[in-house]
């Protein structure tokens, strides 16, 4: 990689360089690695310029196929990039995977030269660019989000991915979600750390459960807090055990301890009001709960 040109002017200011610092940019910049080879004959874009809500720093070429690897993209999924700039992203899963990808952009010359990277990619079938605002335009279709948007706007969209549908998986470049703790965190020899998170079922709540051994009809309380869940088992009004579990996507595990000491795991899937699948401490029984009314 060469030192780039426009890039370096911009290192030089002490205000870029603050930003391009928070978006995780500045060591490759100074190499030239986030170096903006993304144009054509039309427009080239420079590294820093300014996006709506942050702005636009490409994620580097290495680092693209372990974001995607890392949420286990398979080919009938739908890939979002919100903030998608030059499109590189959309572009790559398409052609890697063969799935449908679509990329939200607001700055309309990086959009338009999105659209124009795709129809070079031979990808325009399947690959649709958005030139919107990712707090507006509706993604709630995506199987596979992507970001590179830093902390204060990944905490804007918290709320928006929470409500997606469970078993969505989040692939952020560099920043975190505060108190959502990712589910995975790699880290690619120097570069940013990448997180994953699957968008968890949300299951707060009463749940009543039939069939356990030592009770015909029980009451499962649970409190949520992302993908970690925890509460009680009752039952005529005697407390069972206390529960702690976790949810990845839809499915949940459930750990079960009562006073006496002994424990069992609820292994279920969470789908709608319905909670299925087994339960067990030695050989496993059928589990099922329905949310209480
Ligand atoms: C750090 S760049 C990441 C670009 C691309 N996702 C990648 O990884 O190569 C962030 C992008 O978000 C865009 N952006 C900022 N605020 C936005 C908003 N509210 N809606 C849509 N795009 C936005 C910027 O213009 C910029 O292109």
């Amino acid at each position: 990689m060469h030192p780039n040109p426009i890039a370096a002017p911009l290192a030089r200011s002490l205000h870029r360089r603050r930003a391009l610092a928070a978006l995780g940019a500045l060591p490759a910049l100074l190499t030239g690695c986030a170096a903006s080879g993304s144009g054509d004959e039309v427009w080239r874009p420079w590294v820093g310029r300014g996006g709506k809500d942050v702005m636009w720093v490409p994620t580097l070429d290495a680092v693209v196929m372990p974001m995607l690897e890392m949420a286990a993209v398979r080919s009938d999924d739908i890939v979002y990039d919100l903030g998608s700039g030059d499109g590189k992203i959309p572009i790559w899963a398409a052609r890697r995977f063969g799935v449908r990808a679509v990329g939200i952009e607001y700055d309309a010359k990086l959009s338009e030269l999105a659209q124009r990277n795709a129809a070079r990619a031979g990808v325009t079938d399947r690959v649709r660019m958005i030139r919107g605002d990712i707090f507006v335009e509706d993604f709630s279709s995506a199987t596979v989000l992507t970001l590179y948007l830093g902390q204060a706007l990944n905490l804007r969209l918290r709320p928006i991915i929470l409500a997606m549908q469970p078993g969505t998986r989040v692939v952020s470049n560099n920043f975190d979600m505060e108190h959502w703790e990712p589910d995975r965190t790699v880290r690619i020899e120097a570069q940013n750390p990448l997180f994953l998170w699957i968008v968890p079922a949300r299951v707060a709540g009463a749940w009543t459960v039939d069939g356990l051994p030592d009770a015909a009809s029980a009451t499962l309380r649970l409190t949520q807090t992302f993908q970690k869940v925890e509460g009680t088992l009752e039952a005529d009004g005697r407390r069972l055990g206390r529960v702690d579990g976790r949810l990845d996507g839809e499915r949940i595990t459930l750990a079960i301890r009562s006073s006496d000491g002994s424990a069992r795991q609820v292994q279920a899937r969470a789908v709608g009001d319905v909670l299925t699948g087994t339960v067990g401490e030695g050989p496993a029984r059928p589990f099922s709960a329905r949310r209480a009314r």
